[in-house]
């Protein structure tokens, strides 16, 4: 095979790949000529038109989960907003793609950019304006956090390029991408009444920093949150919205509120919000704009000019994508759910991140992968689809059968689910290999199907969602981080009597799995992510060995729920951890974990060489705190790294920072690089990382500062296991 060296990082520069063949290649308009588009459309407006345009018509008052009235005079449509990060809601047919959470653990920003441009061609295919994704926010600090896995990774880093990714491919393909959700909506557990109190650093370090690289990318609209930031509502808070996202950040597009976190009328337009959504409460009352933005211009409130400015946002929005020329029109129902098949190509792309995105965690003595073995046991009821039907719970709230995304509005219906056993049954019929099976999670069952079969695969879940649902007594949040259905139980029954004994974990993040990963008889441990619908043949990919695990952990996980020092709060949040999050906080307080951050193995073994750096930063404060020089490469960090192994396959080299001691306290180390290189058995590429301005940057309450000294360069292959180490002077 050939070497092919693709190494992707911050600001989506990459060397080569060959991934990049189908790359949707299209790119959005410029802010300046769809401003001046919209400021001539709006001298053409009446002023209902204008209330129309920022008024959504009201819950359920039209196909989409949001829409504002067409206004004829400037040929705009009855805008479409639907949901969500990993497929378009409500209708069948569409791609199940894998959640957020799986495309980051492939760390291979090709495939998140193929997988923004699947979800953006089949949202314009079916006529959706406005795509309610991708997630930020979440960022993930608390392990339980319902919808963690709509996003990407509690490191703002990786997420910040998942972010660019995902948008520029949603937006390539046509279709407005909307960041979500703004900000500090950690947790479902009281998000509608408490406030997360997060500090003048923090959020620019941690909560800010993946939004910020949404409005470089471009995305045309944002969704504050249900939350209150530091007090105030966030669709009502003029720091946030006037001053951070559209004054520090110079986020030209609009900001929409989520559905029904608007709280009054001329607070939120005073303050920064664009457009009200879904334009009334639930229960399709309480119209906070609509005649009473009216009334409140006529008294003064609100001022025309205010209006006039979220007019032209979501206008210039429009145009920017295109959208005012030969776009579809809405063409289905979310209230009726109709069958319309745009799925295209893009099970190969949902296949794709399904497999990369899975992290082998351990493998003793090579269990993995599976050699035609004469006989195999599958057992747990995550192996099988749900027997009542793949799609028969609402918003999927169930965890019935495999799980393959999680719960709640950052849903969609499957269109198929190749579920494990599917696929494992065509690989073994292939291979003349004997199975039983145990398709629920009976531990008696279960072993009894394991006892005499050469291996055995037991496959256990942990889920998680949105808090209008609770699923088996967890209310969005999960209640602990064990997993569902007894799990740890399963499997020790069936290593019990299975000295070959191999665990798939489908899980929403991190699980504990300190009563069972030591097990003797566990030999392999695989985290398969949210897989959506090629769960099965992603896994089989790997559990054979067609392709090497190539997957690193997005997240920690710990030996105990203890060790994350975040969990669901009642009340409000002071964020007290401040920047300490996930491994931040595990490196802080020597905390071994588990499995860290960044951990994944292979079926080949990698090695590093080689490592240089070379800068042209200067230290100090960034000229002003818009975004252009922030985002300007600084330096340069080069890479060999050999696969010494005997197999193809994919490492994730990762680059930390360590901050000079001339910085104020920070975390000691900090992910701000990474590079995916597939090499051949024996071959070598080089991993390039280009640190931005940014990145060698810390927030001083003011503007981002390069702070003077030595800055610490790791390079390696978790973040614990540094491979190669320089140094950085400024
Ligand atoms: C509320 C959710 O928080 C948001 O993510 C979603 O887009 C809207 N509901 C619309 O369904």
């Amino acid at each position: 095979m050939l070497n092919r060296v693709h190494a992707h990082l911050n600001c989506g520069i990459e060397t080569s790949s060959a991934y990049h063949v189908h790359e949707t290649k299209r790119t959005v308009g410029d802010w300046e000529s769809a401003y001046s588009k919209a400021t001539a459309a709006l001298a053409k407006l009446s002023s209902s038109d204008k209330i129309n345009i920022v008024t959504g018509v009201g819950w359920q008052g039209g196909k989409c989960v949001g829409n504002t009235a067409a206004v004829s005079s400037i040929n705009y449509p009855s805008l479409c907003l639907q949901d969500g990060p990993l497929g378009v809601r409500y209708v069948d047919g569409v791609t199940a793609l894998p959640a957020g959470i799986q495309a980051a653990a492939t760390w291979d920003t090709a495939l998140m950019n193929q997988r923004g441009a699947a979800l953006g061609e089949e949202a314009k295919a079916l006529g959706i304006h406005v795509q309610l994704g991708p997630v930020a926010g979440p960022l993930g600090k608390i392990p339980q956090g319902g919808r963690n896995w709509e996003g990407f990774s509690p490191d703002p880093y990786l997420t910040g390029i998942a972010m660019q990714q995902t948008i520029t491919g949603m937006q390539g393909a046509g279709v407005q991408a909307c960041a979500k959700h703004f900000i500090g909506n950690e947790q479902e557990h009281n998000r509608e009444t408490m406030s997360s109190n997060i500090d003048d650093r923090t959020m620019h370090e941690l909560y800010l920093w993946p939004f910020a690289d949404a409005v470089q990318a471009k995305v045309a609209s944002f969704m504050c949150s249900y939350n209150k930031v530091n007090s105030t509502f966030a669709c009502e808070n003029d720091k946030l919205l006037n001053g951070i996202l559209k004054g520090e950040l110079g986020f030209q597009g609009y900001v929409m509120s989520d559905w029904n976190a608007q709280h009054t009328t001329a607070g939120s337009a005073n303050s920064g919000m664009d457009m009200t959504m879904p334009g009334s409460d639930f229960n399709k009352g309480n119209v906070l704009w609509g005649p009473a933005l009216t009334s409140a211009i006529s008294s003064n409130q609100v001022s025309q000019s205010r209006v006039d400015d979220m007019v032209k946002r979501i206008l210039a929005a429009w145009y920017l994508l295109g959208q005012d020329s030969g776009y579809p029109t809405a063409s289905f129902d979310s209230w009726n759910i109709g069958t319309h098949d745009v799925q295209g190509t893009h099970k190969t792309v949902a296949r794709a991140i399904a497999r990369d995105g899975i992290v082998l965690l351990k493998n003793t003595n090579n269990a993995l992968p599976l050699k035609k073995p004469a006989s195999l046991a599958i057992i747990g009821s995550d192996a099988i689809q749900n027997p009542n039907g793949i799609n028969s719970c609402a918003d999927r709230q169930c965890n019935t059968g495999t799980l393959a995304m999680g719960w709640g509005s950052g849903t969609a219906e499957f269109p198929y689910l190749v579920a494990p056993l599917d696929a494992i049954k065509t690989q073994a019929s292939a291979d003349g290999t004997t199975l039983s099976t145990s398709t629920t999670d009976s531990t008696t069952a279960g072993a009894s199907a394991a006892s005499a079969a050469a291996t055995a695969i037991v496959f256990i879940t942990a889920d998680s969602g949105e808090g209008y649902i609770t699923v088996e007594t967890n209310a969005g949040d999960r209640n602990n981080l064990d997993p569902w259905h007894s799990g740890n139980d399963l499997v020790k029954a069936v290593a019990a009597v299975n000295a070959n004994t191999i665990v798939v974990i489908h899980s929403v993040g991190p699980i504990i799995l300190e009563s069972i990963i030591a097990l003797d008889n566990v030999k392999a441990v695989v985290w398969a992510g949210l897989p959506g619908q090629e769960s099965g043949n992603g896994l089989v990919d790997v559990l054979y060995g067609s392709t090497a695990p190539s997957g690193k952990l997005p997240f920690t996980i710990a030996k105990t729920v203890a060790d994350y020092g975040t969990s669901v709060v009642s009340g409000d949040d002071n964020f007290s951890e401040g920047l300490y999050i996930d491994y931040r906080h595990f490196d802080k307080n020597s905390i071994s974990p588990r499995f860290e951050f960044g951990f994944g193995l292979s079926y080949t073994n990698f090695t590093y060489s080689a490592l240089s750096i070379t800068s042209s930063a200067t230290s100090g404060p960034a000229s002003s705190t818009s975004a252009g020089d922030l985002f300007d490469i600084v330096a340069t960090v080069t890479a060999t790294i050999t696969n010494s192994g005997s197999v193809t396959g994919a490492e994730v080299a990762q680059l930390y920072v360590t901050l000079p001691s001339s910085a104020p306290s920070s975390p000691p180390k900090q992910l701000r690089g990474f590079a995916k290189l597939s090499l051949a058995a024996g071959s070598s590429g080089t991993a390039k990382f280009e640190l931005r301005r940014k990145d060698l940057s810390y927030w001083n309450g003011a503007s981002w500062v390069v702070p003077s000294g030595e800055f610490g360069i790791t390079v390696g292959a978790s973040s614990r296991d540094g491979r190669l180490t320089g140094t950085l002077t400024v």
